[in-house]
């Protein structure tokens, strides 16, 4: 990966390719005035040509003499914000990679209301998460892959170079996550199997040091996750439950904070089959389940004084002879009994099972992220996860990490109607509701086995993949989620 470095001093005086974020408008920037006159007319030129505004994200490359200036367009200065540095910065940095340019130097933003810190962990962010491929299974010789190999981070004054430093550590660590989050839910479905999920958690948990268990389905039978091995009847491959702990030095008691991640490594649909359209994507079907593994190996990574526990029901979903059928009731984890009247309403299933088995840990509060609802997908585009739970607390606190993170979450009601739309004839519930509000009546679902125990659920089913190219989301899994969660535990001893 893309190493950092770090300098102090001016831009002005380095060698090599140099990015330069140019704000909107017909001026030249307040950078200018340290450059020399054939950077500013160079630059003045191309703004008044009108073929570089500086609109946000826009790039262009320009010569100076035998080297590269990257530029980048980051909107109005009066609009600046830690996104669109983190967009720009890897709108940049894609732009100088792909046309062959290695290694470059740039400065230090400054953004109102944020901190050198903050704005060092955009950039590292932006660079890194920008610059993802996915192409572990592509035969390109290694000489031959356009690589970007280091930043030089020049921050201006010496005060804020410890700052900057720690803004770059932690960036990169959560990138790095985000970016493990990716290949695991680009990895096709015959490449990252339920076991092989599991085998990479153990990995990353002996990396990181946190602790990891996987229950097998012998241990599932006994301990009665029905609904998870209802899911995996319909395969061959054996579910897996992946459950991680990670205690920070200095974390209270008082119970962990626990997240639930939705591991449905193939979702065909099962004998409720989906149509052939679209339906390899649904690899990503364990974003969420990806989420929880890369939040906690950043948080352990990160060392935060938090206690987190993650919990992964992992496993196909298929239609076989040995498939579970439309209207087959099975007893949940939690004694619960549901009717399952489609087998492609499975996300809830297997959460379900999760849910339940999370009140052992007497956790302080439930995170659980899937990509649960094709409805999601209609009602919030690609732009926000759909955020529900049964605790106000709870929910400020991620709207408050999702605005931090520009990780985008918008409200969704949990009424008690919503409830009335799951009840069944034979069974406590059905696990699809009558009517409309397809993603709600699947929150309330998962509602009915949080228990009282405070609990938000996050829909990402818009957000997990992206179908073109976006600043620091390239097409392919975009890792949502990651950044929000780790950013709750970050703030997670404050206020309470
Ligand atoms: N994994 C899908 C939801 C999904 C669909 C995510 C499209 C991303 C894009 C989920 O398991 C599913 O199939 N849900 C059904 C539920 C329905 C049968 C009640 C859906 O949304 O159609
Ligand atoms: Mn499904
Ligand atoms: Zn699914």
């Amino acid at each position: 990966m893309t190493q950092f470095k770090l300098a102090t001093g001016s831009l002005t005086s380095r060698q090599g390719p140099i990015l330069l974020g140019i704000t909107e408008g017909k001026n030249l920037p307040s950078w200018a005035g340290g450059w020399s006159e054939s950077v500013r007319k160079a630059v003045q030129r191309l703004l008044g040509s009108g073929q570089f505004k500086g609109k946000l994200n826009e790039t262009f490359l320009l010569p100076e003499g035998s080297r590269w200036l990257i530029l980048v367009g980051a909107g109005k200065k009066e609009e600046l914000t830690l996104d669109r540095v983190r967009q720009a910065a890897a709108s940049a940095s894609r732009r100088a990679m792909n046309a062959g340019i290695e290694s470059f130097s740039r400065g230090l933003v400054q953004v109102a209301q944020a901190t050198a810190e903050e704005v060092a962990q955009a950039v590292t962010e932006g660079t890194l998460l920008g610059t993802y491929r996915y192409d572990e299974l592509k035969n390109v010789p290694a000489e031959e892959r356009r690589r970007l190999k280091s930043v030089t981070m020049v921050v201006p004054a010496a005060k804020d170079l410890s700052a900057a430093r720690r803004g770059v550590a932690r960036g990169r660590v959560i990138a790095e996550a985000v970016c493990w989050g990716r290949d695991l839910i680009n990895r096709p479905a015959n490449r990252l199997t339920p076991r092989i999920m599991a085998a990479e958690a153990k990995g990353a948990a002996r990396r990181f040091r946190f602790s990891c268990r996987v229950l097998d389905p012998a241990r599932m039978r006994r301990l009665g996750m029905n609904a998870v091995l209802a899911v995996a009847q319909g395969s061959v491959e054996p579910a897996q439950f992946i459950i991680l702990e990670y205690r920070g030095r200095g974390s209270r008691s008082g119970g962990p904070l626990l997240f639930a991640g939705k591991g449905i490594t193939f979702d065909s649909g099962g004998i409720s089959i989906k149509p052939a359209a679209k339906m390899e994507q649904m690899k990503y079907d364990m974003s969420g389940g990806a989420a929880v593994l890369a939040s906690i190996r950043a948080i352990a990574a990160l060392k935060l004084p938090v206690h987190v526990v993650g919990l992964v029901p992992a496993t196909e979903n298929l239609p076989s002879g040995s498939a579970q059928r439309p209207g087959d009731v099975i007893r949940t984890y939690s004694g619960k009994t549901v009717e399952v009247e489609n087998t492609d309403a499975e996300g809830r299933l297997v959460l379900a099972d999760a849910l339940g088995y999370a009140q052992r840990f007497k956790p302080r509060a439930i995170l659980d992220l899937a990509t649960l609802t094709g409805a999601c997908v209609v009602a919030l585009g690609h732009h926000a996860m759909a955020v529900m739970g049964n605790d106000e607390r709870l929910i400020e606190r991620v709207q408050r990490s999702a605005s931090r993170t520009h990780e985008r979450v918008w409200r969704l009601p949990l009424w008690p109607e919503y409830g009335e739309q799951i009840r069944s004839d034979v069974a406590d519930l059905k696990n699809v509701g009558v009517g409309g509000g397809g993603t709600i009546t699947a929150g309330y679902f998962l509602k009915e086995f949080a228990g009282k125990t405070p609990w938000v659920h996050l829909d990402i089913a818009g957000v997990a993949w992206a179908e073109s190219d976006q600043p620091y989301r390239p097409k392919g899994a975009t890792g949502a989620g990651v950044r929000l969660l780790v950013d709750l535990a970050s703030h997670w001893r404050e206020e309470r």
